[in-house]
């Protein structure tokens, strides 16, 4: 009997989630080994919140790094995500992170044709390490779609070899008399449940912020916020991993984003469309609608923009006014016109803006404040150091500005089940659970403490989703 037959005898890996982290470990068990996956996704579509990843993906010491000269590595990665940890997680698994950076990059570009060329400096980097791709596609979603339609032709070229099925929701995995995983159970669209014997699973199920039991359980003082994650978010992995018996860690730690819009037509809505955080980055500003003033640095942590908002502007349901300038809607108009088709933003004069918003402050005053804001020689005294694409210095009632109503959302939970360095799930005891548990992704925890950096988390999927895949198959 041939090596492959002998394979094809083995039980298919079941993947939970179709995000990056369940694309990736099932793209490298199918395409690298031949061993055959059952992805299961309760969504009826693809990509969980990885798809609306607006940033990009970390990588340190990269070809593209290497080509706009930009001098890094993975020792200075590994320093900035430490710093940013404060002190929690787990520091092997940030060591594997930030090493294993530049060939999960590399992956990405060389099997998946993925540019990757353009990089961006974010929050807490020390280097510019954020990979994206030129082009009108946002990084996400371009990534997903790269992944799943190769997922796709692998299928077609071997039907045995790739099972999807969507809407399909994971309820329980079962282990045997051994303590070794041996079946998983879920239920189809139609409500019938069905067991899977498996003797591997990986857990890519995501995070829990769109679930307010959750948030209930772990960080009540955040149940009241809305959320930039999918209504799937709702950490069925991490429950169905603490029962299995799984080692939580950090659960607690929930990174807010400051700036989620209003949808005028869908104030109370749960979820939020990411106002991302170029809007501020690129010159925009916050005007307390209380006062019609600015209150905060709005480039600080996201923490402390967070904090500024809910204090400041509590009385107004802790919204707060996103106010652009015509330079900002140029550099930045891809997007821009995308938040306007939304109604996100809108395009209006400063006298518009104080009669709609009812600001307590005169057309003059605001006029007054901007121009000033907008001088070279303005130093702001909540110590905001870069002052771009500003409004200019002749400034009428019926000058344009560009306006969206933002609120602090929940953006990432970066806690879960702690794995270790192989991506198995590990147990109380500190050793691996159970034979054939795997966790990969916003499901895992200790890769990133009290604080994920930005692009760290695509990272992680891609890096940990690998290893998930190469240590089954080394099993196998
Ligand atoms: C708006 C936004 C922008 C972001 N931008 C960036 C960025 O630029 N860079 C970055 O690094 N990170 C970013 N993040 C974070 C990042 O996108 C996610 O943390 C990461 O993609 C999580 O990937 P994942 O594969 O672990 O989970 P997901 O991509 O969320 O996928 C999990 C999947 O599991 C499925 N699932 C859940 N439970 C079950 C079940 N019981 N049975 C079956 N299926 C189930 C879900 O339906 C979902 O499809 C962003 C997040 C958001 C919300
Ligand atoms: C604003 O946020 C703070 C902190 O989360 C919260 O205590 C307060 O209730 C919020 N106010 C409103 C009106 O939602």
């Amino acid at each position: 009997m041939s090596s492959k037959t002998l394979l094809n005898l083995k039980k298919p890996v079941v993947v939970i989630g179709s995000g990056l982290a369940g694309l990736t470990a099932s793209n490298r068990l199918v395409s690298k080994y031949n061993i055959p996956v059952v992805l299961l996704d309760k969504a009826s579509s693809m990509g969980g919140n990885s798809i609306k990843a607006s940033s990009g993906i970390n990588g340190a010491g990269t070809i593209t790094q290497e080509h706009l000269q930009v001098r890094d590595s993975p020792e200075l990665f590994l320093e900035d995500t430490i710093k940013s940890a404060k002190g929690s997680g787990v520091q092997p698994l940030m060591y594997k992170l930030t090493k294993d950076s530049k060939s999960a990059i590399a992956w990405l570009q060389d099997e998946f044709d993925l540019k990757l060329d353009l990089l961006a400096r974010l929050g807490g980097h020390s280097q510019p390490r954020t990979h994206r791709s030129s082009g009108k596609l946002p990084p996400g979603y371009e990534i997903i779609s790269k992944l799943s339609s190769k997922l796709k032709d692998l299928q077609k070229e071997n039907p045995k070899l790739v099972d999807i099925k969507l809407n399909s929701k994971v309820v329980d995995v079962a282990l045997n008399d051994k303590g070794a995983v041996s079946s998983v159970k879920y239920v189809d669209e139609q409500g019938s449940e069905h067991d899977l014997e498996t003797s591997n699973v990986v857990f890519a199920s995501g995070g829990f912020g769109f679930s307010k039991e959750m948030l209930n359980k772990y960080a009540p003082h955040l149940i009241n916020l809305p959320t930039t994650n999918g209504q799937q978010t709702t950490g069925d992995g991490q429950i169905l991993l603490e029962n299995l018996g799984a080692k939580m860690i950090d659960m607690s730690q929930i990174q807010v984003h400051p700036t989620g819009f209003i949808d005028p037509k869908n104030r109370d809505n749960n979820w939020k469309f990411l106002a991302a955080e170029a809007l501020r980055g690129l010159g925009g500003i916050l005007l307390n609608p209380l006062t019609g003033k600015r209150f905060v640095n709005e480039l600080t942590t996201r923490d402390e923009v967070t904090a500024a908002i809910q204090k400041q502007c509590d009385k107004y349901n802790n919204i707060t006014l996103l106010v652009m300038s015509e330079k900002v809607y140029e550099n930045y108009k891809n997007n821009m016109d995308f938040y306007i088709s939304q109604n996100l933003i809108k395009k209006t004069t400063i006298g518009q803006m104080v009669q709609d918003f009812k600001l307590p402050i005169t057309e003059n005053e605001i006029i007054n404040d901007l121009q000033t804001f907008s001088s070279s020689d303005f130093i702001d005294p909540f110590g905001r150091s870069s002052i771009i694409n500003t409004f200019g210095d002749n400034l009428k009632e019926e000058s344009t500005v560009y306006v969206g109503e933002v609120t602090p959302v929940v953006h990432f939970t970066m806690g879960g089940a702690q794995i270790n360095e192989k991506s198995q799930v590990i147990g109380n005891d500190g050793t691996a659970l159970a034979p054939g548990l795997y966790a990969a992704g916003e499901v895992s925890g200790g890769v990133h403490g009290s604080n994920r950096l930005g692009g760290s988390s695509l990272l992680e999927c891609v890096v940990f989703g690998r290893t998930a895949a190469d240590n089954i198959a080394s099993l196998f």
